[in-house]
């Protein structure tokens, strides 16, 4: 499996955090930023995680930002993309077994280490189910084309 992570400042600790994790599970990532503590916009690296994982570059992506809001609001705008904002594990199985999520955020503001990290396994491990809950991607898929210029 390859992971691409990306995050603005404000997530930048806990990104370093999680890419040791996946990285000592021998699971590929790739960072692409930012990497620096200095302040930078979430909705560019939203887009840079976004844009590989809707071009199946990487399976998964996860985005972190100070909150997991911003950055999920922006990657949710590429069409393709399910963007799961999650902060207990239940959310984070769950939005990949009914909602096929492909990628995770979180909020480095919002939640601890340890339990950034069993999030993250949690959304990784996961299956999506298919079946009725691809009739409903479908729906959000249509939605998309209506709205999409
Ligand atoms: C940056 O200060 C902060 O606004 C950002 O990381 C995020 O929380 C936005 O949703």
């Amino acid at each position: 499996m390859k992971i691409a992570l990306g995050s603005d400042h404000g997530g930048l600790n806990l990104k370093k955090h999680i890419i040791l994790h996946l990285e000592s599970k021998n699971i590929e990532v790739t960072d692409l930023g930012t990497y620096t503590e200095d302040s930078c916009d979430y909705p560019d690296y939203a887009l840079k995680v976004a844009k590989v994982v809707v071009e199946e570059q990487f399976e998964l992506g996860i985005l972190i930002c100070g909150t997991g809001i911003g950055i999920g609001i922006a990657a949710n705008k590429v069409p393709g993309i399910r963007a799961a904002l999650c902060h207990d594990t239940f959310s984070a199985h769950a939005s990949r077994e009914h909602n096929n999520a492909n990628i995770l955020t979180l909020g480095e503001r919002v939640i601890g280490v340890g339990l950034a990290l069993d999030i993250v396994d949690a959304f990784i491990n996961a299956k999506f189910q298919g079946e009725r809950h691809q009739k409903r991607i479908n729906k959000i898929t249509e939605i998309e084309k209506k709205y999409s210029k």
